[in-house]
């Protein structure tokens, strides 16, 4: 089906779910939107959030996609059934996925979750490891200092590695084996985050997994778009699109071309 997928962050960071959507589909559209001029959500109430999903939610249907991916965290923690029940095309969330992936990695059953302060307090990431296996110990911690540091281009950063070992410090003590990066900007930071766990701890990435996901629903549904060809990919962001482009071509990985700013 020729119709793109519709991703949507609340600014740079669902790039990083972007870039692996592509890698496993290489042939599929995509309009991504960033809400580049209400960032961040994560230290927003749910209320606030879910009314941003559903706005934005619209706005991508009017571009025709047949399905839509919540690449942040955080609204997919707090909006995800809201914009399911609003939307007439499959939409999917970056942390059932993420989830599914630790309770299967987990050996010694007790699974850490990083996020913002919104997706730690929302509990999804706890309540969906948990419905997969009831006895797994889940430990969160919200590491707002992250999204920051990874925008600032500061990965292999002594700064970050000490942020890394102030926060995750406790998981060392709570004996998990497992964490789930669950925001969109800790993929970037991984090896400090594996330094500060240690290299026994299997780290999570949401977007990896989210994009695995995408591509058995579409397949699933007969959605997908097989034809080997050029793809595109379209760019909405709602204020500074300098920025989104300069600091997103660090999350995708390669050159940000075809943004445009609209309004939802
Ligand atoms: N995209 C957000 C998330 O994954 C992080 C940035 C923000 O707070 O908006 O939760």
């Amino acid at each position: 089906m020729d119709r793109p997928i519709g991703i949507f962050d609340s600014g740079v960071g669902g790039l990083t779910v972007l870039r692996e959507v592509c890698r496993r589909l290489p042939a599929e559209d995509v309009v991504y939107f960033g809400d580049t001029a209400r960032v961040p959500y994560g230290i927003k109430s749910a209320a606030t959030v879910t009314r941003y999903a559903l706005e934005i939610g619209r706005f991508l249907l009017e571009q025709d996609v047949k399905a839509v991916v919540a690449a942040c965290n955080t609204a997919a923690a707090v909006a995800l059934q809201a914009l399911a029940r609003a939307l007439p095309v499959p939409v999917l969330g970056v942390i059932l996925p993420g989830a599914a992936a630790a309770a299967a990695a987990t050996r010694s059953r007790r699974v850490g979750v990083i996020g913002t302060e919104s997706t730690v307090a929302s509990g999804a990431y706890v309540e969906a490891i948990r419905a997969v296996d009831p006895g797994i110990l889940v430990e969160s911690r919200a590491c707002p200092l992250f999204v920051p540091l990874a925008e600032e281009g500061w990965a292999d950063h002594p700064v970050t590695r000490t942020v890394a070992r102030e926060y995750l410090g406790p998981f060392r003590a709570a004996g998990v084996d497992t964490l789930v990066l669950g925001c969109t900007h800790y993929p970037l930071l991984a090896p400090a985050v594996q330094e500060a766990v240690g290299p026994g701890v299997v780290l999570v990435d949401s977007a990896r997994e989210t994009a695995r996901e995408v591509e058995a629903l579409l397949r699933e549904r007969g959605l997908a778009r097989d034809r080997r060809r050029g793809s595109r990919c379209r760019y909405y962001v709602t204020d500074s699109p300098e920025r989104f482009r300069r600091v997103g071509e660090r999350f995708l990985g390669r050159p940000l071309e075809g943004v445009e700013v609209t309004a939802v």
